[in-house]
């Protein structure tokens, strides 16, 4: 017997009857996330255990035998994370997909790491509360991979990053050893923080089993527009509006520059709002309170920046269906592969000040590369200083994604920007992560990563 079927066994014996897929049973999609940068890696085992203490066992063995353990969601990640390691084990959390309590007075939500963000959302709203965390991939994300990207999303203008809603996580680290901090309160100052360590972790330091989310106040009314405005400094002013003008009832400030919706138009079935031909295009949503009083509140804010020049024309939603519409032109990215066609895709941060400025230093030099075909489209939470470019050789038989990654990311560190703003590291910012972190950073997180996961078993060559 070799020593990785010595492994296998073990690691077979050790959880309940069918908790463990080897050989033929293990599915295609545990060996890769959504990324489509690398080739499917797949695992020498799948764990699909039941509970935290069937992660630990795996996890012992794991560590025991020096076999690298890589944690799997939705596996709906756009950087590599969810991809196993040659020779390693997937634990997936798929199993633990119970909403174990909603506590209306708390307004919290205690659930296993593998409930997917849309069932989270459903059970919150049956309850008259809400999720704050929306992201395209809402079918298919689970809470723990959410909590283990710090996940963003459509609404951090409002509520925050996941950092945000966690309050409370249960913990299986990389020895074995399982840390149930399931604490519901909003204020405890009890200590370290310790589950700030495994949010934005990209399941470096441990694997999350159970957590407890804050929830919010279901909204009574819902409103949006899509505004088509004339330049970027319009587009500043008016978010400089929004945040005042309608205060804590802003609830998104998405934007989508020209290249990004002429390619959109294209999805089939997408009916555009809004004509073509604005030099920047911005959805407004607010979300409040009262429905009766709301809705005219809206009206009014929006009139008084068309009367102050800063809209040119606005299609304003007429009811919860129009709001659906008009998300559907943002959600319409997840239609990329028919309408845009191979590229690379980028979640920047960068200050708003400079976003115009960066898109036009991008497309340029995207253009010097690769003259007439070089090319590049914009759009996303810019009220969170978070833009997403896709860059690409317009018809190249194999897009060049290494120089164009160089490119974006040269800019950014140019900027002073960050080459994640959402999405995460992984395996595809990894070479560029110093252009973000200091050298003083990068050396503490290697610190805690060696005192955490002493065998170097957990997500080994992910992130950094
Ligand atoms: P996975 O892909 O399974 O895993 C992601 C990382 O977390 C991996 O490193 C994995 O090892 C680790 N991990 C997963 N579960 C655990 C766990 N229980 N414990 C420890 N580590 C774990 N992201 C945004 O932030 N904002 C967006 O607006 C957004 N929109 C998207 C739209 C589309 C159409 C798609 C496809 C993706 C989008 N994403 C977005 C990216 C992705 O959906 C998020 O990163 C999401 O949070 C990943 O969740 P997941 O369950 O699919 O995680
Ligand atoms: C979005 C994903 C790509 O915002 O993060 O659509
Ligand atoms: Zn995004």
């Amino acid at each position: 017997m070799t020593a990785d079927a010595a492994f296998l066994s073990a690691l077979v014996a050790a959880l309940p009857a069918g908790d463990v897929l080897t050989g033929d049973a293990i599915p295609e999609r545990n060996a890769h996330d959504w990324s489509d940068r690398y080739a499917p890696v797949p695992p020498v085992a799948v764990v699909r255990a039941a509970d935290a203490g069937g992660v630990a066992a795996a996890m012992k063995l794991c560590a025991a035998h020096g076999v690298p353990v890589t944690a799997q969601g939705g596996l709906t990640g756009l950087c590599g994370g969810g991809t196993p390691v040659a020779g390693g084990v997937a634990i997936s959390l798929e199993r633990m997909a119970q909403i174990e309590e909603i506590d209306p007075d708390a307004m919290t939500m205690t659930l296993g790491a593998g409930v997917p963000l849309e069932a989270a959302q459903k059970a919150a709203a049956e309850a008259g509360l809400m999720v704050p965390l929306d992201l395209g991939a809402r079918g298919s994300c689970a809470i723990g991979g959410n909590i283990s990207t710090n996940a963003g999303g459509n609404r951090v203008i409002r509520y925050g990053m996941t950092r945000e809603m966690v309050l409370g996580l249960e913990v299986v680290l990389p020895t074995g050893e399982v840390v149930t901090s399931l604490n519901k309160m909003l204020k405890n100052n009890a200590g370290y923080d310790l589950k700030q360590l495994f949010i934005g972790a990209e399941g470096t330091l441990g694997i999350v089993t159970r957590a407890v989310i804050r929830l919010a106040p279901r909204p009574a009314s819902t409103m949006a527009a899509m505004c088509g405005l004339s330049s970027y400094d319009d587009l500043l002013k008016l978010l400089r509006a929004a945040r005042s003008g309608l205060g804590p009832m802003l609830s998104a400030f998405e934007v989508m520059w020209p290249d990004y919706w002429s390619v959109i138009s294209g999805t089939p079935g997408l009916k555009m709002p809004l004509p073509d031909g604005f030099a920047i295009y911005a959805l407004v949503e607010a979300q409040g309170t009262d429905d009766a009083a709301d809705p005219a509140r809206f009206q009014a804010w929006l009139e008084a920046q068309a009367e102050a020049g800063l809209v040119e024309d606005a299609a304003v939603a007429q009811s919860l269906a129009d709001v659906a519409r008009f998300w559907e032109v943002r959600d319409a990215v997840s239609e990329f592969s028919i309408t845009f066609g191979p590229h690379c895709a980028f979640d920047i941060g960068l200050p708003q000040a400079r976003m115009d400025e960066f898109a036009r230093a991008c497309r340029a030099a995207m253009d010097a590369e690769w003259p007439g075909t070089g090319e590049a489209i914009f759009y996303g939470h810019i009220g969170d200083g978070n833009m997403h470019i896709g860059g690409r050789v317009r018809g190249a038989a194999q897009q060049p994604k290494e120089r164009i990654c160089e490119i974006v990311y040269g800019l950014v560190r140019d900027f002073g920007g960050t080459v994640s703003a959402e999405h995460g590291i992984g395996t595809l910012k990894k070479p560029y992560l110093s252009h973000a972190r200091s050298d003083a950073e990068l050396a503490l997180m290697a610190r805690l990563r060696a005192a955490l996961d002493p065998a170097g078993i957990m997500n080994p060559g992910k992130v950094f």
